[in-house]
């Protein structure tokens, strides 16, 4: 017989049928009158299935009285209303195939609740719980979402590359990509000797896939990465992880404006995405993560994100009634709890800030007229801060060219990114949003380490 996922069981009215389905097991409770209930999950839904075993079948006390929360087991039987509370329908059994016992005094995922980051420890089984059941779910409906969004607006999906020979944020947070023997370097004059490296040069994992959309968007129109992007910084908060997925749209003929418009449709798209599709885990969030949650979702939706100038913002924070741990004034990057404050409590809304002063940005920005700014933008969620930070690029090859030798930068790596400006070049801009952070803003979780299967971060790189 044919197995049924468990989601569309609970949803099932095939009353009266023969049913299959397997999962692990969630509790059992033994019956005085000779029978059991188990609770089965396959992680298809938040919910388990209810099934009730009769003490009849052969295997009910070689077997079944043997099963314990984390056990793995198929059951076939009857599809039945429920008479008991808390769920619709249930399942007879008719038959119990256990494939895997759990030694109840082994396994670490008893009943009682355990912290996220004891979880982070056993990040193998913590799919098994509720919590981290949901976020997966809410993180694959948001993945599918993000490609929805895209193609249906006539995006090309690019595949950018993961080792890459040019820094394209410029920052120097990137990892180095050798096959070298690190114990027996080949030197030259004292110096490592890349030229005898796997790719005969320095190489690095990618910080970004923008440069490459770029290239693709100054051919195609219109493109978007999504991968994974690796930052070396050392950054151990709760919202920084040193392997973590973007997703960077770039759009030829495109200013600033049409930069922020897109921004803001993305992200509402993928709130309503999940609002439609993954109620039942957002009520979980709401209930045992962070009470409002779906309200707020909701409220974003469907409000406009506000825009304001960096110089702007500087001027709100500066009023603000409340001492930050790093000063405000024009010309610093504003900090996690600057951005908060303008999100949470000056204007309690998403905001997205514009044309930053031009030392404290990338090289690819493109320069304003005051001569001070560039056509920068961050959009700003409450809860996160920063979750999606883009501009309009650079398209003048002059300009361009004394951007690159203003940050000090080897011009040399970046000859093929200036031929872009040499041969039709466009007004083209584009964004990154930190997928992690959507995931995070949308669960309510606190941590990003606890939004990604397997999370990287300075001195932990576990499993
Ligand atoms: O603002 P960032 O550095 O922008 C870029 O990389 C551009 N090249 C994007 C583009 O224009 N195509 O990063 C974009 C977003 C941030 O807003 C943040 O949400 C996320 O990526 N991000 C991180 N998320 C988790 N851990 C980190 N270490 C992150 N660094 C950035
Ligand atoms: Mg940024």
């Amino acid at each position: 017989m044919k197995r049924t996922l468990i989601k569309q069981v609970l949803t099932s009215n095939a009353i009266g049928e023969q049913v299959k389905v397997a999962g692990w097991v969630r509790t059992r409770r033994d019956s005085k009158g000779g029978f059991s209930f188990v609770e089965l999950n396959d992680g298809s839904s938040l919910s388990s299935l209810q099934v009730v075993v009769p003490g009849e079948i052969d295997n009910y006390e070689t077997e079944v009285l043997r099963v314990s929360i984390g056990s793995a087991v198929a059951v076939e039987g009857e599809l039945v209303e429920s008479p008991g509370k808390g769920q619709r329908v249930e399942v007879h059994a008719t038959s119990v195939v256990v494939y895997g016992l759990a030694d109840p005094d082994d396994y670490p995922l008893q009943k009682k609740r355990i912290s996220f980051e004891k979880l982070r420890e056993i990040a193998h089984l913590r799919p098994r719980t509720n919590t981290f059941g949901a976020v997966a779910r809410v993180r694959n409906a948001l993945a599918f979402a993000t490609h929805r969004f895209y193609q249906e607006r006539g995006f090309l999906y690019l595949h950018s590359p993961m080792i890459t020979s040019s820094d394209a944020e410029g920052a120097g947070e990137m990892f180095r990509v050798t096959t070298i023997d690190l114990a027996k370097p080949p030197l030259v004059e004292g110096e490592v000797d890349y030229a005898r490296d796997f790719f005969g040069k320095p190489t690095y994992l990618t910080v970004s896939g923008q440069l490459s959309a770029e290239t693709y968007a100054c051919a195609l129109d219109r493109v978007y990465t999504f991968g994974p992007t690796f930052r070396a910084e050392n950054s151990n908060t709760r919202r920084h992880l040193a392997e973590f997925w973007m997703v960077e749209p770039e759009l030829a003929f495109a200013d600033l404006s049409d930069n922020a418009d897109l921004a803001e449709e993305y992200i509402k798209f993928m709130f309503e995405y999940v609002l439609e599709h993954c109620v039942e885990d957002l009520e979980f969030f709401d209930k045992w993560i962070e009470e409002g949650l779906l309200a707020r979702i909701n409220a974003i939706a469907s409000s406009e994100f506000l825009r304001i100038t960096y110089t702007e913002a500087v001027r709100a924070l500066e009023k603000a009634k409340t001492s930050f741990e790093f000063p405000v004034n024009w010309g610093s990057d504003l900090q996690s709890e600057h951005e908060r404050y303008l999100t949470e409590v000056v204007f309690d809304q998403p905001v997205i800030v514009t044309d930053y002063p031009k030392d404290i940005k990338a090289f690819y920005m493109r320069r304003n007229d005051d001569g001070k700014t560039v056509a920068a933008m961050d959009v700003l969620l409450p809860g996160v801060g920063e979750i999606v930070g883009g501009s309009q690029r650079e398209e003048r090859h002059d300009v361009l060219l004394e951007s690159i030798a203003e940050k000090g930068l080897p011009i040399e790596d970046y000859w093929w990114y200036l031929d872009l400006r040499r041969f039709g070049t466009v007004p083209h801009a584009g964004f990154g949003l930190g997928f992690g952070r959507m995931v995070q803003f949308t669960t309510g979780m606190q941590n990003i380490r606890d939004v990604i299967p397997y999370p990287r971060t300075p001195n932990s790189a576990d499993f």
